[in-house]
Parts: structure tokens; C-alpha cells; sequence
């Protein structure tokens, strides 16, 4: 409904120009959806801000602005309360004939972006050799919505994959399995990630404990680095070995087109990089190291806290590969938005690394560069998600027993209604609840807020969930099969009558998905495409409630069936946006 806006702001624009002349040259009405329905639908508060300007009374100038608005087909004469709000409330013919135009369009009525942007979005973001952990669980879902969201709005996106795969941790590892198991330098699929897992931790403490085991881990790193063959090769054999575990995980979570492009896809741009930082003195050398100092930025003691980019041992780190990321994501990659969605632990380094670029000039104004980030995920006792025994929880175990726990409760409604159903489907069921399950829990929360994991809350057909709305999908879709309802066979003027409230409001809620999608590119929070979804299935219940559909008389019953497919779809585009299937029957 982003066009009622527009045309409301248009008349009250006209209108302050008729009532207030060159007094008001620059006039921009502001307009919001209405806090209270009860008021109308939108309202603007613009008469409050004006009164110093005019020297006029808030209420005198509302009701000129009023009095002087044209007559229009998109709402009805506005009321004035208070102190000088003007509520204004949409015509029903203007609802109706925007329904008929979402009507036959698949996309719902919701543009195409005329300027598409390049949006680049680095997400997930595991480290070889170690377990993915529920941190790059969240970066996955989170950075995958935010990215079909994008896309669904007509832009360009590129999900980068920008993994953990080069630095001293190699050297480490391939000291460690020279010396343990040589055979996983030369062999492919000697190991699986759970022995690489245990062999990484093995190698960090013989690193902190052994000088000498520290300084062939140095070796290494140094010989990876300078290319040697036989380095790269195993390097490339361990790097493999991590990225089909988490392939398995993204083919799970259906993640598509995520690009890898981890680390040591920059390690040839690090030395230009840190060079062109000194030339133009944007970094200094301190203490043998090489940093950015950063006005503003601290450390605990007052002191001026420093983005190490290049180590007193000439190892360049993090900081360096993520400004040269950065750097080309821009020039070669042309991006006009970089969405980093990364745990807000390191709000900081990104902070200080998108600063030290544009300083040297490498982030033109017009780049948006944007940390989206996100809380803790907790165990229900309130404290960091772990296993029994406090280890990190493997995401693959964490997937299937949410599967596992879908599939008991699918069991369960089918044992009460004493249905049959075929393994195949009942394992795709499970398996599709399971997933959204975690997803929309993850989704369906402000993503700055730690969240509890709890498998009974996220499968719970009550309150906000997946299966809740997965079966308010189920639900009004089989409304429309059992009306034999075809959209896009229906002529494209049929007619829409919104007679009761509950078809009022719901008719609003379905054209509001725009602006909800809209809002996602700007503020990155997922959770409101939740929150619309849940909203909707409340006024469709209202509806339903009120207005029975099947059972009318035409021309209502086939206008109520067009509102219950429209609110199907809606659901149906906005759960996939979520990146979560619905299906036909549950
Ligand atoms: N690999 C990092 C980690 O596991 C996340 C990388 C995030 N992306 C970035 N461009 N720094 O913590």
C-alpha cells in the first residue's frame, strides 16, 4: 500500500499549498500506518510539527489542511482528533480495486525494483577444521532470508561464503598430521570432520604447551603461504574434507548459489593492502606491528586501540583480509550494499575494518556497508547452547533431532485422529517441519536478542511458530481447494466486495506485504516478515470466523475465496522469503 502513502502525501502536500502559500515551500507530510484502527488507517502528525513555523494552533492548521484537500478516490474525508492528529481512513473501492490487481499477479502486486542494486551478502562464514557452530547456524538463516528478500525485490545479490581457511590454524593442523596421520596430507577423504575436529584440537595444544611443535606450526604456515606444492595439496585435501560437511548442512537448510570465498581467496591482495595503508598513512607501525588508529576508539585504559592488519612476525591477520575483502567486493565486484551478517561479538573489528577502508578511500559514499548482527543462541538453562557434557552442539545433530522430534509429533496427531499415512511422507513432513522449525524460531526474533533454543516452543502449533503458520496455510489453501478456486482463471475484474470489517482488515494486511518486504532491506529484521505472517493469519481467522465463504451467495462467495487465496499465496511467498516450504497438507 506504499501507494496510498504517496497518494495521501500528495493531496496533503496540495493542500498546504492551497491553504498556506509560499509559506510552506518545502512541505513533506508525514504519514503512518494509524496505532489504532479504530482511528482509520493511516495518520499524520504533520499539523503538531508545523505550528511553530506557522505560529498557528496545531488543530487550526489541521483543519485547513483538511478543508483544502481535493476530493480523491483513495480515502474519505479525514477526521481531526486531539490536539490536531488527522486520521484518515482508506475508501473501500480503492482496497478493492488494488485486490483486483493483486489478483492476477504472481508476485502479489509487489514491484520490481526499477534501479536494481548489487547487494553482497557475507554470511555463514564457517572455519575449516573446526565444527560449524550455532553462530554460523544463525548467520546462514538470517544472511538467507535477508538475501531471498532482495531478490525477490528485483535486485542483484552475491552470497558469500567467506570462510575460515587459511592462517596459523593450517600450520598447526598440518604439523600436527605430519607427525599423527600423515596419510590425510596426501589422501583424500582419509578423515572425517569429526578426527579433523579432534586432530585441530590436538594441534592448539601442542601449539600453547611446545615451543618447538610452535615453531614447525610456524614453518608451515610459512611454506603454505610462499606456495609450496606439497603444502597446497594437503591444504586442499583438509579444506574439502570441511566443506562437504558443510554442504551436507546447507543442502539441509536448503541454502542455494552461496558462494565460497574464503580467506585465502585475498591472501595475494594482503601485502598491496597493508602497503597502500602505510603510504597513505592510514596505518602506522607500533610496536614492530602495523595498525590503524581510529579516532574514538579506545582501548580499557584510555589508550588509542589499535586494528592490528599486519603482525610483528609479518603475518597478516583477520583485519587485513577483511579490508582487502572489502576493497574488492567494491572495485571488482561493483556492490552498492555490503551486508555483513556476523555475531555482534565482533561488532567492533567490523566497525573498525569498514572505517579503515573508507579512510583510505576504497568505500565511495554511496556503498552501503551495513553489520547485521545478531545475539546468542541459549540452552534453556539460560546459558550458552551446549551438549550434556559441555561440548558445542553439532549442528548436524541439532537438525536431526529436530526432525526427530517433528516426526513424534506428526506421529502423535496422526495416532489421535487415527490416520494412516506412508513413511515417504511422513519422513518428508518431519523433515520439512524439523527445518522450519529452527529457521522461523531463529527468524521470528528480534535478531540482536539471545534466543533459547527449545525444541518444544519451536514445534508448538500454538503462538508464532512454523508448524502454526504452516498449518494456517494448510488450512485456508484447502478452503480454496474445496471452492474449486482457480486465480488466474478468474476474469481479472471479478468483483471484490469488502463488506465486513474483518474483510477490511484483512484486505489491508495482504496489501501491506510490500512495505513489509521493503522495510527488510532497510533494517535487516527478518522477524517483521514473522510478525506480518502472524498478523495475517489472525485477521484471516477473524475473517473466516465472521464471514463464511463456501456457503455464500455470489457474487460474496467467490470474493471471499479470492480473499482466502490471496492470504494462501501471501503466506506461501512470505514463508518462502523466510527460506521455509510450506506444505499442501499436514
Ligand atoms: N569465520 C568467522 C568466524 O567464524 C566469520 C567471518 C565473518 N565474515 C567476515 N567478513 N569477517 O568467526
Amino acid at each position: 500500500m506504499k501507494n496510498a502513502i504517496n497518494i495521501i502525501k500528495t493531496s496533503l502536500k496540495h493542500a498546504a499549498g492551497k491553504a498556506f502559500g509560499d509559506r510552506l515551500l518545502n512541505f513533506e507530510p508525514s504519514v503512518a500506518n494509524a496505532s489504532n484502527a479504530n482511528f482509520g488507517d493511516f495518520q499524520c502528525n504533520s499539523a503538531m510539527a508545523l505550528a511553530k513555523e506557522l505560529k498557528l494552533a496545531p488543530r487550526a492548521i489541521a483543519e485547513q489542511l483538511v478543508s483544502n484537500l481535493e476530493p480523491n478516490a483513495a480515502f474519505e474525508t479525514p477526521s481531526i482528533a486531539g490536539a490536531g492528529f488527522i486520521n484518515i481512513k482508506l475508501k473501500q473501492e480503492f482496497l478493492e480495486a488494488q485486490l483486483n490487481e493483486v489478483m492476477n499477479d504472481r508476485r502479489l502486486g509487489v514491484c520490481s525494483a526499477s534501479a536494481p542494486k548489487n547487494v553482497i551478502i557475507d554470511m555463514s562464514s564457517p572455519n575449516i577444521a573446526k565444527e560449524m557452530h550455532v553462530g554460523h547456524l544463525r548467520s546462514t538463516i538470517i544472511g538467507d532470508s535477508i538475501a531471498r528478500t532482495f531478490e525477490f525485490l528485483g535486485h542483484k545479490v552475491l552470497k558469500l561464503n567467506h570462510v575460515g581457511d587459511w592462517g596459523t590454524q593450517f600450520g598447526m593442523l598440518i604439523a600436527e598430521l605430519k607427525e599423527q596421520f600423515p596419510a590425510a596430507l596426501t589422501t583424500a577423504e582419509a578423515l572425517d570432520l569429526g578426527d579433523l575436529v579432534d586432530f585441530y584440537k590436538q594441534s592448539k595444544k601442542h601449539f600453547d604447551e611446545d615451543v618447538e611443535f610452535k615453531a614447525r606450526a610456524h614453518q608451515e604456515v610459512v611454506r603454505l603461504q610462499s606456495n609450496d606444492p606439497d603444502s597446497k595439496k594437503a591444504w586442499h585435501l583438509l579444506c574439502n574434507q570441511s566443506r562437504r560437511a558443510f554442504d551436507e548442512l546447507y543442502r539441509i537448510l536448503d541454502i542455494q548459489h552461496l558462494n565460497e570465498r574464503g580467506e585465502s581467496f585475498y591472501n595475494d591482495m594482503l601485502a598491496d593492502t597493508v602497503n597502500e595503508l602505510m603510504s597513505k598513512g592510514v596505518a602506522v607501525e607500533d610496536q614492530g606491528a602495523k595498525c590503524v588508529f581510529l579516532d574514538g576508539y579506545l582501548n580499557e585504559e584510555g589508550k588509542p586501540l589499535p586494528l592490528i592488519v599486519q603482525k610483528k612476525d609479518g603475518g597478516f591477520n583477520y583485519a587485513a583480509t577483511d579490508i582487502a575483502a572489502l576493497r574488492f567486493r567494491v572495485e571488482h565486484d561493483n556492490a552498492d550494499e555490503i551486508i555483513y551478517v556476523v555475531g555482534a561479538e565482533q561488532a567492533l573489528h567490523l566497525q573498525m575494518m569498514i572505517k579503515a577502508a573508507h579512510k583510505a578511500g576504497w568505500v565511495s559514499e554511496n556503498v552501503r556497508t551495513e553489520h547485521v548482527g545478531f545475539g546468542a543462541v541459549l540452552g534453556e538453562d539460560g546459558k550458552k547452547l551446549k551438549t550434556r557434557s559441555g561440548e558445542t552442539v553439532r549442528l548436524k545433530d541439532l537438525l536431526d533431532e529436530a526432525v526427530q522430534h517433528a516426526r513424534e509429533d506428526l506421529e502423535s496427531r496422526l495416532k489421535e485422529k487415527d490416520k494412516v499415512e506412508t513413511e515417504e511422507w511422513k519422513s518428508e513432513i518431519s523433515q520439512m517441519i524439523g527445518i522450519a522449525a529452527v529457521k522461523y524460531a531463529d527468524l521470528s526474533l528480534n535478531r540482536m536478542t539471545n534466543y533459547v533454543f527449545s525444541f518444544k516452543r519451536m514445534l508448538s502449533l500454538q503462538g508464532n511458530t512454523a508448524p502454526f503458520m504452516m498449518y494456517a496455510y494448510v488450512r485456508v489453501r484447502g478452503i480454496g481447494r474445496e471452492g474449486a478456486i482457480d486465480l488466474s482463471k478468474l476474469d481479472k475484474n471479478s468483483q471484490i466486495i469488502l463488506g465486513h470489517p474483518s474483510e477490511f482488515e484483512l484486505a489491508k494486511q495482504i496489501l501491506r506485504f510490500e512495505d513489509v518486504l521493503q522495510d527488510v532491506t532497510e533494517s535487516f529484521l527478518p522477524n517483521r516478515i514473522c510478525e506480518y505472517l502472524f498478523d495475517l493469519s489472525q485477521k484471516f481467522n477473524h475473517f473466516y470466523e465472521f464471514c463464511p465463504v463456501l456457503s455464500a451467495e455470489e457474487p460474496l462467495r467467490t470474493s471471499r475465496l479470492i480473499l482466502c487465496e490471496l492470504t494462501a499465496q501471501t503466506i506461501s511467498i512470505g514463508m518462502s522469503l523466510l527460506g521455509i516450504k510450506v506444505p499442501e497438507r499436514m
